[in-house]
């Protein structure tokens, strides 16, 4: 059965066969009454309420001290619920979905006049998909309504990989979390608009742009937004500052050994000045170092693995109460491209490109 944080917020196991099916009929009656349970996805935790219910959805928005213009993200069990929600699908959209769902794709639709703005920050369309967790589909299969989920952390903290960093975050401000133990993927969906049938990727995720062009036969393109443009941004979220850590991250970009040899002096500067400096490293790096304050990601060549464990090294460090960050930088090859998105954004304008 459920145990319950000291804070008031409900804990079920999602992890388990045995109690799954009991833990999510609890879960999804909360989600069912209006209530607030954040889920494991493949990706990070969501923090889901009933999608179609206005004053549910505001919750998460409170929640987390969420701008109440950044839309949300609606989750549904099969692909066939997307014209439920969406209208004037593109026949592309569904290609994208048998081929994609369950996973790590967010399909961004023209809405149907029943979802509410309050989901949707008041845009005319709307951002779907069909996560691949197992816990996340029996929850979304027991409610059997679509529910609206965030990454379930407090606006602007990294993205929860874990039970423990939803509960870190949120315990008291949400009834309930499912704990399904650590996502796989461990940066949020690729988020692509394909409401012309034409796919623009406006969040880089796991499904790459070079995988949807195969799909589709057709081009893909990358969002690009500047910050001070003065554009409005193709995406409400990019404006945001994103999984910010609590100190300051410097990423650094360009040729490996270049890159260690900066860090090295960045390194030397910030201790002499008694700052306590922590490292976030790919292993072949890694072996050079001597550094107290250092979590290794995993090596070089394999981007997926190195995003896996990116949040997790932010939280780490939030912790160990780092003054200073210093991450290296990867090629954008691949789902590398999906993790220098997650650093850039960690980093602001603290980004040394040393060629
Ligand atoms: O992997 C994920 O996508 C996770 C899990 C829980 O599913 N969810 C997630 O949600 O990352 P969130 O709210 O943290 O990010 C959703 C992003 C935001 O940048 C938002 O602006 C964008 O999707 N988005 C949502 N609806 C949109 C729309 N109609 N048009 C353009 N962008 C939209
Ligand atoms: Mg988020």
């Amino acid at each position: 059965m459920a145990r319950k944080n000291s804070s008031g917020t409900l804990i079920f196991d999602g992890r388990t066969h045995a109690t799954l099916a009991g833990e999510v009929s609890e879960a999804a009656k909360i989600l069912i009454q209006g209530g607030l349970v954040a889920f494991p996805t493949e990706t990070v935790y969501g923090l889901g309420a009933a999608a179609l219910d206005p004053h549910a959805v505001k919750q998460i928005f409170h929640a987390k001290g969420r701008p109440m213009d950044n839309p949300l993200i609606i989750h549904i069990a099969k692909a066939s619920q997307m014209q439920t929600l969406a209208q004037n699908i593109p026949s592309a959209a569904w290609t994208l979905a048998a081929h994609f769902w369950p996973g790590p794709l967010t399909l961004v639709l023209r809405k149907q006049a029943h979802v509410p703005a309050a989901t949707t920050g008041g845009l005319d369309s709307v951002a779907i998909r069909v996560p691949a967790h197992p816990a996340a589909l029996a929850l979304l299969q027991a409610a059997a309504i679509p529910v609206a989920a965030p990454s379930a952390n407090l606006s602007g903290r990294p993205s929860p990989t874990t039970a423990a960093h939803v509960l870190h975050d949120l315990a008291g401000r949400i009834d309930a979390v499912l704990d399904g133990g650590p996502c796989d993927v461990g940066v949020e969906s690729t988020v692509l608009d394909i409401r012309d049938g034409k796919p623009i990727v406006l969040r880089p995720g796991a499904v790459t742009p070079a995988q949807i062009r195969a799909v589709l036969q057709r081009d893909c393109s990358v969002a690009t937004w500047l910050q001070d443009s003065g554009d409005k941004p193709p995406s409400p979220g990019l404006k945001y500052l994103h999984y910010a850590p609590q100190a300051p991250l410097y990423l650094l970009k360009g040729a490996p050994e270049r890159q260690l040899s900066t860090l090295e002096q960045l390194q030397q500067q910030f201790q002499a000045q008694g700052k306590r400096v922590g490292l976030i490293l790919s292993a072949e790096s890694a072996t050079h170092q001597k550094a107290a304050e250092l979590v290794v990601l995993g090596h070089r060549n394999q981007p997926a693995v190195l995003a896996a464990h990116l949040y997790d090294a932010l939280r780490y460090f939030d912790e160990r109460e780092i003054d200073v960050i210093i991450a290296e930088g990867y090629s954008t090859e691949g789902m590398g491209l999906a993790l220098m998105n997650r650093l850039e954004k960690a980093a602001g304008p603290r980004v040394i490109d040393v060629g």
